[in-house]
């Protein structure tokens, strides 16, 4: 097996992955893999791809496994996964983890740990309504739990241009939550079962949480951390 931290972050819309997962990007230095992310450019990009999950995605359902498994696919064999990754939003299906077992063993690789982040629903529409982003850098901000250090001027890059995502509207995120809760969730004890499973809570401070998640990090992988 090949050298690396190659984590998983489960949880509901809302929890906490991609701001965890950017920290963990910046600490250990491996790929963050949002396929939110790689869809969201799909879209923008106007690609056949973005065409159908557009529609998808405003609806709040899920992408079809056989475009998303494809997508993970060819993304895992990009460079900067040499060094280790994180899966932000994959899986998100029993068929998605099954397939995601297959494709590792094909490249050779093993997950270190698989870390839920649990957080109560009714904290979560608040987080997702509040979300807005940087135009220029893609920093993550929230209004009320982690505004920029100076309004209206992002902390990373100085820009004064905020975005916020299309499907963060309250219809929406009940469908996305409803699609976690169906879809999602049953992967929960396919990964318990499989050991490396480990549960961290996502209600916590931002700074708790990342603390919570280098503790495990410790306690299942210390010699990748160096
Ligand atoms: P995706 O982009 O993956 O969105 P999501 O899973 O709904 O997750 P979010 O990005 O909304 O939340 P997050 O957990 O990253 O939270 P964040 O850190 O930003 O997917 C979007 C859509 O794409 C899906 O609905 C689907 O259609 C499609 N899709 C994607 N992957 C797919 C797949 N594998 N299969 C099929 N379809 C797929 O935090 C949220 C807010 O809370 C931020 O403002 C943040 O500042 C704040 N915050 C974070 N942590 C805390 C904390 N501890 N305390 C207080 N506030 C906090």
């Amino acid at each position: 097996m090949s050298g690396g931290l190659r984590l998983i972050l489960l949880g509901p819309p809302g929890a906490g992955k991609g701001t965890q997962a950017k920290r963990l990007q910046e600490r250990f230095g491996i790929a963050q893999i949002s396929t939110g992310d790689m869809l969201r450019a799909q879209v923008a990009a106007g690609t056949p791809i973005g065409k159908q999950a557009k529609a998808i995605m405003e609806a709040g359902q899920l992408v079809p496994d056989e475009i998303i498994i494809a997508m993970l696919d060819e993304r895992l064999d990009q460079p900067d996964c040499r060094k280790g990754f994180i899966l932000d939003g994959f899986p998100r299906t029993v068929p998605q983890a099954e397939a995601l077992d297959k494709l590792l063993q094909k490249k050779g690789l093993a997950l270190d740990a698989v870390i839920e982040l649990a957080v109560d629903d009714a904290a979560l529409t608040e987080r997702l309504v509040g979300r807005f982003s940087c135009a220029k850098c893609g920093a993550n901000y929230h209004e009320r739990f982690h505004p920029p250090r100076v309004p209206g001027v992002c902390d990373v890059c100085g820009s004064t241009e905020f975005v916020r995502r299309a499907d963060d509207n309250r219809e929406t995120v009940t469908a996305r939550l409803e699609a976690y809760h169906r879809q999602t969730e049953p992967i929960l004890p396919y990964y318990r079962a499989q050991g490396r499973f480990y549960s961290v809570d996502g209600m916590a401070d931002i700074d708790v949480v990342s603390r919570e998640i280098e503790a495990v990090l410790h306690e299942c992988c210390p010699e990748k951390l160096d």
